[in-house]
């Protein structure tokens, strides 16, 4: 949802008051906002019926020349399965390359950039005073739909599971089932924006909602659920949070191979040359 500065600004009492507000407390009032205004929209399209259903997606797919799920990296400018523009997307740019012996500093700034979602969710547990292993897995939680959209958090769990904690790794991949079941206890509701992207009558399949349970009982449900209550969507232009501010945290909780990442053997090492070279044939 796009967040209207001037809006925000004015809700806060105005520029001078907007600048008198910590980080932490700018990061709380957008919050605020954002669901002020989400709870307005819910109301005023479920009185509209504007929700697809899920019979309605489906209906959609023969009308594209694309799959719904393939990587952010690979249908640059969509915006949760809609294109802006054109209906077959903006062209998309030669790449850099990559340097050799690729870093983590190296994939974020030339594969995932601007990755303004995982940095604004990562600035967002970094205020609320999360655990270094939670903003890392918020900085890292939608990794995996550079490469893939489906089942995004298993593909980012799969692409870091060799180079962070099991916790770290755990938190990315169980936050893609707990984003479907409110928490009320931790003031997690359900996405407002799921019932557009899966439909307003859409039931998670068994896997997830296994998957769920499974999360749900483990010793580590708080680290998966930080993950979703840290997840932001909107674009905020008052936090511009850099991977600079990230980089103490990434150097003592992930380890880079000195191969470099896709050059070292690893189960992960394809996934992240797929990102390196994602205009290869083959
Ligand atoms: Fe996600
Ligand atoms: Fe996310």
């Amino acid at each position: 949802m796009e967040v209207d500065r001037g809006e925000l600004i004015q809700s806060l009492g105005g520029e001078a008051a907007v600048a008198e507000m910590s980080h932490e407390q700018r990061a709380d009032a957008l919050e605020e906002f954002q669901i002020g205004k989400l709870d307005a929209e819910m109301a005023a399209r479920k009185k509209r019926g504007k929700f697809p259903t899920v019979a309605e997606l489906e209906s959609q797919i023969e009308t594209r020349t694309w799959r719904l799920g393939s990587g952010k990296l690979f249908r640059p400018g969509d915006k949760m399965g809609r294109f802006e523009g054109d209906s077959d997307g903006p062209q998309v740019k030669r790449l850099p390359k990559m340097p050799p012996n690729p870093s983590f500093y190296d994939y974020f700034a030339l594969r995932v950039a601007p990755g303004t979602h995982l940095l604004q969710s990562a600035a967002l547990a970094k205020a609320r005073n999360e655990s270094e292993e939670v903003i890392l897995a918020c900085l890292l939680h939608d990794l995996g739909g550079t490469l893939m959209k489906t089942d995004h958090g298993y593909w980012g769990a799969a692409l870091i599971e060799p180079y962070v904690s099991e916790r770290v790794t755990f938190a990315v991949r169980y936050h893609q089932a707990l984003r479907f079941f409110p928490d009320p206890e931790v003031g997690y509701e359900y996405p407002i924006r799921y019932f557009e992207a899966f439909g307003i009558d859409y039931v998670p399949p068994p896997y997830i909602q296994d998957a769920y349970k499974y999360a749900r009982a483990h010793k580590w449900y708080g680290l998966a659920r930080s993950v979703t209550t840290n997840d932001l969507y909107a674009f905020n232009p008052d936090i511009n949070p850099s991977i600079d501010d990230f980089r103490d945290i990434i150097d003592r909780h992930f380890r880079h191979p000195p191969e470099g990442l896709g050059y070292d053997n690893t189960p992960a090492a394809h996934m992240w040359r797929s990102m390196a070279n994602p205009d290869a044939p083959l």
